[in-house]
């Protein structure tokens, strides 16, 4: 056998000379934009990467592997993940072995052309494929680059290995995907055909998540009220119904519910279980019949009101949200003033608004004239003055009340923490030197006012539903 060449390098040398240094543990990046579904898949990746060993880090510089869960609904989402593709791919230089992933709905819409315009990217993940990262990761370890995309029908989920330290929800998808054809969105083509996870799974997950410590749950869906059991006669109703019923259970939510879907039965969950947030995110998009015609939203401005009514009904107090496009192809303003006018008579406690954009593939550029920037802009900026105006109005209502608030994270100055009333409202309270743990109840006096949030006083009244398990290690449990 031939002397190593240079026998500094010899491996038994360097077991002999060089004192031994623990390794260092490999690390993980993910930046996440979007919806609450990319939330959760941003935890379920990252409980896969920990599973093999990886622990979270602060800044993408020092990762060896970085994931870009990227988000398409509006503006110039490519654009944007190229540009962010391009600052990551950089970081090679100094990182040889760095792996750089494009996750999320971009991923799905750009496939293999995103490894042909990066030539540092390492794979492509869509949005159905996530249960698939450690499998993928194998295949790119061996030096592969791979693009996992599009809709199978078998797939992983495996829930008790998702990471939710950190978090102060518990959240449980339901249903993936959308059926619907709204003519602006371009969630069916990157997120796929529905798809609905059985009864049974989704309360088992549900338990496991209240024997975790978690006193809040939200169930996640696109169009979350679509959801049935695929093997029995049971729908969203009944699903409430039940996880309602779980004991340890404190708040019960859920995200996105369509209008046309939400039957007079659900409608009475929130009668029947007072550990159903009075809290209810129905997007309505416009408030004028010839546009939701064009969106292909499939109802009626009067049957939306009517919707509302009955929920008011059975829960007095209620807050409710929504979402609006303003400068939908073809908007006139008198169809504009319509939504300012369902606004002011709903009176939301939020609303999430924007500029239509017109995304790839999508029908709605074909359905009516392109609607001046400035103008979309200025109507924009109208909804909001309204919008701000009425939530302040809402918010002073609350002043002098104590309330229960989930605690959702610390606040910006020192000695203060945010959280979370049941009607979804941010407050922001004093906490002085004894933080509340992540995801605990405490009862709060609401101070002051704000068009988009309260400032509140812990009440003398003692702290309520503690959690069992601290999700975040660095906030002491109250005990
Ligand atoms: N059901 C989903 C909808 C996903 S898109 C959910 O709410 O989770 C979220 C919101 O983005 C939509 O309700 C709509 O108001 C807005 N949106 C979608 N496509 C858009 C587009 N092309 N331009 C502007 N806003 C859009
Ligand atoms: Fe998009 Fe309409 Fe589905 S807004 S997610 S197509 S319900």
């Amino acid at each position: 056998m031939s002397p190593p060449k240079n026998p500094l390098k010899s491996p038994l040398k360097s077991l002999i000379d060089e004192p031994s240094v623990p390794p260092t543990p490999r690390r993980y990046f993910i930046e996440t934009w979007g919806c609450q579904m990319n939330e959760l898949d941003t935890q379920r990746m990252a409980g896969q990467l920990m599973q093999q060993g990886l622990l979270p880090i602060q800044d993408p510089k020092d990762a060896d592997v970085i994931l870009l869960n990227s988000c398409s609904v509006r503006e110039k989402a490519e654009n944007k993940v190229y540009s962010r593709l391009g600052k990551y791919r950089r970081f090679k230089k100094r990182r040889e072995d760095l792996l750089i992933g494009l996750c999320g709905c971009v991923a799905q819409q750009e496939g293999e052309r995103a490894l042909r315009r990066v030539s540092d990217l390492d794979f492509v993940l869509g949005p159905a494929r996530v249960g698939e990262l450690r499998q993928v990761l194998e295949k790119v370890r061996s030096g592969r680059r791979v693009v996992a995309t599009g809709f199978p029908e078998e797939r992983a989920y495996e829930f008790d290995t998702i990471e939710r330290d950190g978090t102060y929800k518990g959240m449980v998808t339901i249903i993936e995907g959308c059926n619907k054809r709204c003519t602006f969105c371009i969630v069916p083509t990157t997120r796929g055909p529905e798809r609905c996870r059985p009864f049974e799974e989704v309360l088992g997950e549900v338990r496991h998540l209240l024997e975790l410590g978690f006193v809040e749950i939200e169930l996640l869906g696109q169009t979350v009220n679509h959801w049935r059991d695929p093997h029995r006669d049971l729908d969203f109703a009944d699903l409430l119904d039940a996880a309602a019923r779980l004991p340890g259970l404190k708040r019960l939510r859920f995200m996105t519910s369509y209008p046309r879907d939400f039957t007079s039965r659900m409608v009475e969950q929130f009668a029947h279980h007072e550990n159903i947030c009075p809290f209810l995110h129905l997007p309505v998009q416009s408030g004028s019949d010839r546009v939701l015609r064009r969106m292909g939203r499939g109802y009626e401005v009067g049957a939306y009101r009517e919707l509302i009514a009955s929920l008011v009904r059975a829960r007095p107090d209620i807050a409710l949200s929504t979402d609006i496009i303003v400068g939908f192809p073809g908007e006139t303003e008198e169809e504009f003033r319509q939504t300012l006018e369902l606004v002011e008579e709903v009176r939301y406690s939020s609303i999430f608004a924007f500029k239509y954009s017109p995304r790839p593939g999508t029908a709605a550029p074909r359905l009516g004239e392109a609607v001046d920037d400035a103008v979309a802009s200025r109507r924009l900026q109208e909804l909001f003055a309204i919008q701000s105006e009425i939530q302040r109005e809402l918010n002073e209502v609350l002043v002098g009340q104590t309330r229960e608030i989930l605690v959702t994270g610390l606040g910006k100055h020192p000695g203060t923490q945010t959280g979370r009333t049941s009607c979804h409202r941010v407050v922001n309270f004093t906490c002085g030197d004894s933080p509340h743990a992540l995801g605990t109840l405490t009862s709060v006096v609401i101070e002051k006012a704000l068009p988009h949030s309260l400032i509140a006083l812990p009440s003398s009244a003692p702290s309520v539903g503690v959690s069992a398990k601290p999700r975040n290690a660095s906030l002491p449990v109250v005990q």
